[in-house]
């Protein structure tokens, strides 16, 4: 069962805006898109390059090495090089708070 990890509050994320927070094994991005919140792996299937300072373009974050892009609701890779989508994972909402799926342990 998936275990959801408080990682900053809504009014610390504005529209624009994101945020990174380091789990165990991972580093994860939530990203707020236009009042909706996402997060995804900070990781380019590409190269393995960070995400983190990546252009976003309405909902495309475009990878600062090589130019590949990725649609942050759902993981798909939307422009070459990269060939293989990234993790998502499910963002929660409560009383404020921004929640996020704890990555998976391999
Ligand atoms: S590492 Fe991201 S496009 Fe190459």
């Amino acid at each position: 069962m998936s275990r959801f990890v408080q990682v900053g509050r809504v009014e610390d994320v504005p529209p624009g805006a994101r945020l990174h927070h380091e789990f165990e094994e991972d580093t994860v991005i939530v990203l707020n898109v236009g009042g909706e919140f996402y997060c995804i792996a900070d990781l380019c299937t590409h190269d393995g390059g960070p995400l983190a300072d990546g252009e976003l373009h309405d909902h495309q974050i475009e990878c600062p090495r090589h130019g590949a892009c990725f649609d942050v609701r759902t993981g798909r890779v939307t422009r070459l090089p990269a060939t293989e989508p990234i993790p998502t994972y499910r963002v929660r909402i409560e009383d404020g708070a921004i929640w996020v799926e704890e990555p998976e342990l391999w």
